[in-house]
């Protein structure tokens, strides 16, 4: 039997070195299936954006979708803990505006928790004020897709500035954060980043080092169309079988073959 995941059973995982294992998921169904296969965390990654609603980039995606997508998740999840990744522009204003945003995943969506990206002076000021109001917040580092301009596009990150990362993540450590996904670095960092902290890593593209790891569900379904990044494993090919299920559905109606007897009410 699957048991509810808290903050301290990830802190548990950590010191007992068995690996978190966590998710995207943005509605109710596929959010059922990863609580009912044990997943620890659910994100409601703001990748809603670019995998869901077909933006070009995460940057326009608002509150409002993101509260309606999370609310959706919560209610799947019985056991796993959920995550409300904070869209941009969100914790960037005011520590109010911030406290008031993060407020909502918790009271209107159901989140355990939410996640920030970055770790400048602004960013851990505003960690310490959602901390300061019973909000758990979990950090993001390395690529940060909202930084995709700063960035020039969705790059490997960390080469070369090792020990910026690794004091970033102590920093979103002593700032109150209860864990931190690491996205995009190279392996050895992933590694050296999870050592220097106490709190749970995650990684995405961070190696095999990190404390758990996280993909997104529609990359390891493959379902999502083109190509995908070089960290990213297939574990299935629902794009192909949901083609495949729709081009029989089309030539079985257009040749008169379903509806068959057993689909016709008497
Ligand atoms: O938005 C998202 O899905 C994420 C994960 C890829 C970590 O931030």
């Amino acid at each position: 039997m699957n048991r509810k995941v808290t903050i301290p059973s990830l802190y548990e995982k950590k010191r007992s070195g068995e690996k978190i294992t966590m998710l995207t998921a943005y509605d109710y169904p596929t959010a059922t299936i990863l609580d009912e296969a044990g997943i620890d965390i659910i994100l409601v990654g703001d990748s809603l954006g670019m995998v869901i609603l077909g933006y070009e980039n995460t940057l326009p995606v608002t509150m409002d979708e993101m509260i309606h997508h999370t609310s959706a998740v919560s209610r799947g999840a019985k056991n796993a803990l959920v995550v409300g990744d904070m869209p941009y522009l969100s914790y960037h204003v005011s520590s109010k505006d911030t406290i008031i945003n993060a407020g909502r995943f918790i009271k209107e969506a159901g989140a355990g928790a939410v996640k920030i990206e970055g770790s400048g002076k602004s960013r851990l000021r505003m960690i310490r004020k959602m901390v300061e109001a019973e909000i758990q917040v979990m950090g993001h580092l390395g690529l940060t897709p909202q930084s995709i301009h700063q960035m020039g596009g969705f790059k490997v990150q960390g080469r070369g500035e090792e020990e910026q990362l690794i004091s970033a993540a102590r920093s979103i450590e002593e700032a109150g954060a209860f864990s931190i996904v690491l996205e995009g670095i190279p392996g050895v960092l992933g590694e050296k980043i999870t050592q220097s902290v106490n709190i749970p890593t995650i990684g995405i593209g961070a190696g095999s080092g990190c404390d758990g790891q996280v993909l997104v569900t529609h990359d390891l379904v493959g379902l999502s169309g083109g190509k995908v990044a070089k960290f990213v494993k297939k574990y299935a090919s629902l794009r192909e079988d949901i083609e495949n299920a729709v081009k029989s559905f089309k030539s079985e109606v257009e040749e008169g073959s379903f509806p068959a007897d057993e689909h016709t009410y008497s």
